[in-house]
């Protein structure tokens, strides 16, 4: 696939903003693959369904759907809601399901038809493209992440200290990475990219570099 940019990595390595940043500087789309997980996770609680067991029934009720780099549950438009504390520890228990990432792998291959894409997530480079052009493993120390996260107020829990957002930073590090199906690893041929004490635009300057070069 020469028309995807992928783009993986843990949770606050800065992901999002240097995806989003990448996308418009090379005039591409852009799309966030950890709003689906969200949004499940959304519908989930919304239903009053425990996240870590969605059935094949229930998801096919759903219907995601991106228009741009926005994301549609089921006609309305999902915005802040997804960014939410509890939303994100839904979404780390969704992603764990194969009927969920069946299901969200057409949706996410779709999002890329007809494109130039930057596409962000966990497993783009390895599951979704495994033979994008352009793979990017971002990455960042977790204490650099914790630092990250600290300054981003709504999404972290109220009150959270810098030793409680590291260690659920880890957490998730560990969940996400050690899961059966699709784990949190680079590609054989990503490259990595440690933003650690690196600016965003720094991050942003070296990969459209690398895709120029
Ligand atoms: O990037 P994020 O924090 O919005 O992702 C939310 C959750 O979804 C996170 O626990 C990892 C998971 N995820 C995934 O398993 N695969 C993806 N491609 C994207 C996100």
């Amino acid at each position: 696939m020469d028309t995807v940019v992928a783009i993986d990595g843990p949770a606050g390595a800065g992901k999002s903003t240097v995806a989003r940043l990448l996308a418009e500087r090379m005039g591409y789309a852009y799309v966030n693959t950890g709003s689906l997980y969200r949004a499940l996770a959304l519908c989930a609680q919304r239903a009053g369904i425990d996240p870590g067991a969605l059935s094949e029934e229930f998801l096919q009720k759903q219907k995601l759907e991106f228009k741009g780099a926005d994301l549609y549950l089921n006609g309305s438009l999902l915005g802040d809601e997804l960014r939410a504390p509890e939303v994100a520890a839904g979404a780390s228990m969704v992603s764990k399901q194969k009927c969920v990432r069946d299901y969200l792998l057409p949706v996410q291959r779709g999002a890329a038809k007809n494109c130039w894409i930057v596409m962000e997530g966990r497993d783009i480079g390895t599951v979704i493209f495994p033979d994008a052009k352009y793979k990017f493993f971002v990455t960042a120390t977790p204490e650099e992440r914790a630092r990250r996260r600290m300054k981003q107020a709504g999404e972290i829990p109220q009150g959270a200290g810098f030793e409680r957002i590291l260690a659920d930073i880890k957490e998730r590090d560990e969940r996400d990475s050690t899961r059966a199906i699709a784990p949190l690893k680079p590609a054989d041929d990503a490259q990595i990219i440690d933003t650690t004490g690196l600016s965003i635009d720094d991050v942003v300057g070296k990969i459209v570099a690398l895709i120029q070069a």
